[in-house]
C-alpha cells in the first residue's frame, strides 16, 4: 500500500497533541493536528504540576483521538504506524503517552516507535521540503535550549547547551512574577511588541540564561515599565543565541533548522533570518508542541528518508 497513515502522540509536558500524517508516495500531508492546552489547569500554580499534567492526558487521550480519526474519516485500524514522544520530557506525561500508544499498538496490530521530542521539532522543518545533510539543528523551547549537528536521521550530537535554564522557561519564569497568564512567551513578545524602548541587560558570560532571570526580577523590583522588560530581555536573549550559533557554525552554506516554542516568537525569528541566511523554520503551529512533528519523525525513523 503505496498510502500511510501516521498516527502521532505527544504527551511530554502538559499540552496534549495527536497529529495525523498522510504519506502517499512519500509526499507528506497532515490530515489532523490537535492541540490542548492545560494551561487553565496550572495558571494557579505558575507552572506545569506534573501529577496534574499526567492526569489530564488519561482524561484526554482516547476523546482526543477519536476527534481526530472522525475529522479524517479513518478508523484506528487503518493506521500504519503509531508514533509517540519517549524522551525527553516529564516523566509521569510521557509514561501516559507511551502507555497508550502500546495498549492501542498491541490491540490494533499496530506497529509502533518512541521518539525523541527533540529532534521531532528539528526535523518536522523537512515535512515540505528536502532533507539535506549535514544541518544544524536550533532547539528553543520551554525545556530545552541546544544547538545540534546532524550528519544524517541516526547521527547527530549536541554541540552546546545552555548550563541552566532554557529561554522558554526564563520567559515562563519573568512572566509568573509579572503575572502574565502561563506561558509567558507568546505574551512576553506581545508586550514587547508595544514599544522601542530599551534597558541595557549584562550579557552572560556563557550560554546560560539564570543570570538574565535574577537581572529581570531585580528590576522588576524596580518598578521597570514590563513592556521595556520584554523588549529588551527579546534583545538580549536574541543577540546570545546568534553570538553561539556564529561560534559553532563553521560554514556560511550549511542550514540551520530551528524547532521548538520560543521559534514561533517573530521577533527572534526575524532576527535570526537577518543574521543567518541559510535557515529553516516551521509554522508558528509546528514551532510549539504538537502531534504531527512526532507522526513525522517516527515515519523517517521507521520506513525510512526515501525522497
Ligand atoms: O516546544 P514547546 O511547545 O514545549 C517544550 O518542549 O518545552 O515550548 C514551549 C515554550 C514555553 O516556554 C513558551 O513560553 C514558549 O515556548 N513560547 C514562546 C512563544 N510561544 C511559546 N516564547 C516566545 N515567544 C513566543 N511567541
Ligand atoms: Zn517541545
Amino acid at each position: 500500500m503505496s498510502k500511510k497513515f501516521i498516527l502521532g502522540i505527544e504527551t511530554s509536558c502538559d499540552d496534549t497533541c495527536i497529529g495525523i500524517l498522510e504519506i502517499d508516495h512519500n509526499i507528506p500531508k497532515i490530515l489532523v493536528n490537535i492541540k490542548i492546552n492545560q494551561n487553565n489547569l496550572h495558571t494557579p500554580y505558575g507552572g506545569v504540576v506534573p501529577e496534574i499534567a499526567a492526569r489530564s492526558h488519561i482524561h484526554r487521550l482516547p476523546f482526543i483521538l477519536q476527534d481526530a480519526l472522525n475529522m479524517c474519516d479513518l478508523k484506528i485500524k487503518d493506521i500504519s504506524l503509531i508514533a509517540y514522544t519517549k524522551t525527553p520530557g516529564l516523566l509521569v506525561s510521557l509514561l501516559i503517552g507511551e502507555n497508550f500508544a502500546k495498549g492501542l499498538s498491541l490491540q490494533y496490530n499496530i506497529p509502533i516507535i518512541g521518539v525523541n521530542h527533540l529532534k521531532a521539532h528539528v526535523l518536522v522543518n523537512f515535512l515540505y521540503q528536502p532533507l539535506l545533510f549535514p544541518f544544524f539543528g536550533l532547539i528553543i523551547s520551554g525545556g530545552h535550549t541546544e544547538i545540534w549537528y546532524f550528519n544524517s536521521l541516526d547521527s547527530y550530537k549536541i554541540l552546546i547547551k545552555t548550563a541552566d535554564d532554557a529561554i522558554g522557561e526564563l520567559f515562563d519564569k519573568i512572566g509568573r512574577i509579572m503575572e502574565l497568564p502561563f506561558p509567558a512567551g507568546a505574551e512576553i513578545e506581545k508586550l514587547a511588541q508595544t514599544t522601542q524602548e530599551i534597558i541595557i541587560l549584562t550579557m552572560p558570560k556563557i550560554l546560560s540564561f539564570s543570570g538574565l532571570k535574577t537581572q529581570c526580577i531585580k528590576l522588576i523590583d524596580a518598578k521597570i515599565c514590563f513592556a521595556t522588560l520584554c523588549n529588551s530581555l527579546q534583545k538580549i536573549v536574541t543577540e546570545l543565541l546568534v553570538k553561539y550559533i556564529k561560534l559553532h557554525k563553521i560554514t556560511e552554506d550549511i542550514y540551520i533548522a530551528i524547532g521548538g516554542g520560543v521559534a514561533a516568537n517573530t521577533y527572534i525569528k526575524k532576527e535570526l533570518i537577518k543574521n543567518f541566511t541559510h535557515i529553516y523554520c516551521p509554522t508558528q503551529e509546528l514551532c510549539t508542541d504538537n502531534g504531527i512533528m512526532i507522526a513525522w519523525c517516527g515515519y523517517l525513523e521507521y520506513f525510512g528518508y526515501k525522497f
